[in-house]
């Protein structure tokens, strides 16, 4: 199969946050299997070129926007293996210091993108077997495609959506899509709305993973949980349930050869189950590094809990201050490493900052860092991961790679990867500590019960260590799981 990936990011080049993650997980799972794929991304201002092998400008091209041709700029390079299509307008669209929050409008800039993906196709004569667009952000391209493409491809491609997160509808108005050369009123009239074909609230909030949904050949999400939740709340659950036959949950996997405590260039010493040794001296590094230097000197008696996220709403910001004080009280050690978009949670961590950096148990770190976040799983004996709601969540997964037992809430993919320890119920699966409720007591008395674990039963707290370092969630299995889904689609409309 030729699968073509239509995204906003891809890991490492272009990563906020597991989107990245999956993009070149699954490219390279699916490569592996003997398939065909490329990635179609921004080519971002902010890209660090060095990180691309054989970058080469192959064409320039005219791509649609707003009344006028853009002269796009198309360079083919390849990252990690997986080769690469880098789209670059020759206007504002896409530059900045960041993949994201850039001074342009980014509904209409992921437009443009999707819009041109498609005359790429056209113009270079690629005949994909499958588009696999992925958010908000390449939600237009199905519409983009029946509305304008489907009679000028010599064969049709079948088109794939993978919704990681349903919050993020890419909200926009008639006008927006009028500029990519949609007939924006014709996605908003009531004959429309009533064979399922507007896609807002109202005519002038129109939604593009609506869009999505609607005009995909088959639509994932990330967990079989969170495909549950998402049918019983949230304003696109009816969507969702009308269009149920094509609708999927399949759990992400990590890339674990990008993610493997054995190899990784970024650990002071290398360890899996078999050879745990390395753990403890990657947690020391870290201590010492960050002048956490345990008082007993046997750094083994302090549990160090850490949470790598973006400081959103999403992953819980008042359980993971809560968390600060309380492992703090239970004389235990927290590292977070994070960055905050918006102002206001960036500056009330910055604060806690101040005030703990200096101490002897607690590190705010607000920045992004890939080499310091591979180091943080090594070293920790506990990833905290309290989100509110979380599609599928990576960072308990690699955490688990890492050796650090996961404490999570439980809801969506976090729901489906971790087991409490204490429900008899499923004590072959127990690999971690699970709290339902959203209250600061929740988290209390599982951390509770996490810390007592760990110091008065160091041995069953080694087994569980050995235990999640031997877990599988790599993209083996979920890969496979796609290429059903591709396989599917392109049977079901030949
Ligand atoms: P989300 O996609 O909602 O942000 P996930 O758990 O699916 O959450 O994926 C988050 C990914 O981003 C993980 O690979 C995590 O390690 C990484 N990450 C998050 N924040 C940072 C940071 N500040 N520095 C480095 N990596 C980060
Ligand atoms: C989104 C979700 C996260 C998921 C990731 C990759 O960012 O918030 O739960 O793991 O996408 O699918």
């Amino acid at each position: 199969i030729h699968i073509i990936h239509v995204t906003a990011e891809m890991a490492p080049i272009a990563k906020v946050g597991g989107l990245g993650d999956v993009v070149t997980g699954l490219a390279r799972a699916c490569l592996v299997h003997g398939h065909t794929v490329d990635v179609f991304l921004p080519f971002y201002e902010c890209i660090n070129k060095q990180r691309i092998k054989e970058l080469t400008l192959i064409s320039t091209y005219g791509s649609y926007h707003d009344g006028s041709w853009i002269p796009t700029n198309v360079y083919r390079g390849v990252v990690f293996g997986i080769p690469v299509v880098f789209i670059e307008p020759t206007n504002h669209f896409f530059k900045g210091q960041s993949v994201y929050g850039g001074s342009y409008d980014e509904l209409e800039a992921y437009l443009f993108f999707s819009r041109a993906c498609l005359e790429w196709l056209q113009v270079s004569a690629t005949q994909p077997d499958i588009i696999h667009v992925h958010e908000w952000q390449t939600a237009g391209l199905p519409l983009l495609y029946w509305d304008m493409y489907q009679y000028l491809s010599l064969q049709k491609p079948r088109i794939v959506l993978t919704i990681h997160n349903l919050e993020h509808y890419g909200e926009c108005r008639q006008e927006q899509l009028n500029k990519c050369g949609l007939d924006g009123s014709a996605y908003a009239t009531e004959e429309k709305a009533m064979d399922d074909r507007t896609i807002g609230h109202n005519p002038e909030r129109l939604s593009l993973l609506k869009g999505g949904i609607v005009y995909s050949n088959a639509v994932v999400t990330v967990s079989p949980t969170y495909l549950k939740e998402t049918l019983y709340s949230g304003w696109l659950a009816a969507t969702l349930i009308r269009h149920r036959d094509k609708y999927f949950g399949i759990l992400n996997g990590i890339d674990t050869a990008i993610w493997n405590p054995a190899t990784d260039a970024f650990l002071p010493a290398k360890f899996d189950a078999n050879q745990i040794e390395g753990k403890k001296i990657c947690k020391l590094y870290v201590q010492r590094g960050l002048g956490l230097v345990p008082e007993e000197q046997d750094s083994a008696k302090v549990p160090l809990v850490v949470c790598i996220t973006r400081l959103v709403a999403q992953k819980g910001l008042h359980l993971i201050t809560n968390a600060i004080r309380h492992v703090e009280a239970l004389n235990g050690q927290m590292i977070i490493l994070g960055t905050a978009p918006d102002a206001r949670v960036g500056s009330e961590f910055e604060g806690l900052a101040q005030l703990h950096n200096e101490g002897s148990s607690i590190r705010i770190l607000q920045m992004y860092s890939e080499e310091l976040s591979h180091m943080l799983y090594a070293a920790a004996d506990i990833v905290l991961v309290p989100s509110i709601y979380e599609p599928c969540g990576l960072s308990q997964m690699i955490g688990m790679r890492y050796g650090a037992v996961p404490l999570v809430r439980k809801t969506g993919g976090l729901a489906d990867t971790v087991f409490d320890m204490d429900d008899q119920s499923h004590s072959e699966i127990a690999n971690g500590f699970v709290f339902e409720g959203i209250d600061e007591g929740s988290l209390n008395c599982t951390l509770d019960r996490a810390f007592s674990f760990y110091r008065e039963k160091p041995n069953e707290w080694r087994d569980t260590v050995k235990k999640v370092l031997q877990m599988d969630n790599s993209w083996n299995n979920a890969a496979g799981k796609y290429i059903d889904v591709y396989n599917n689609v392109r049977v079901e409309h030949h």
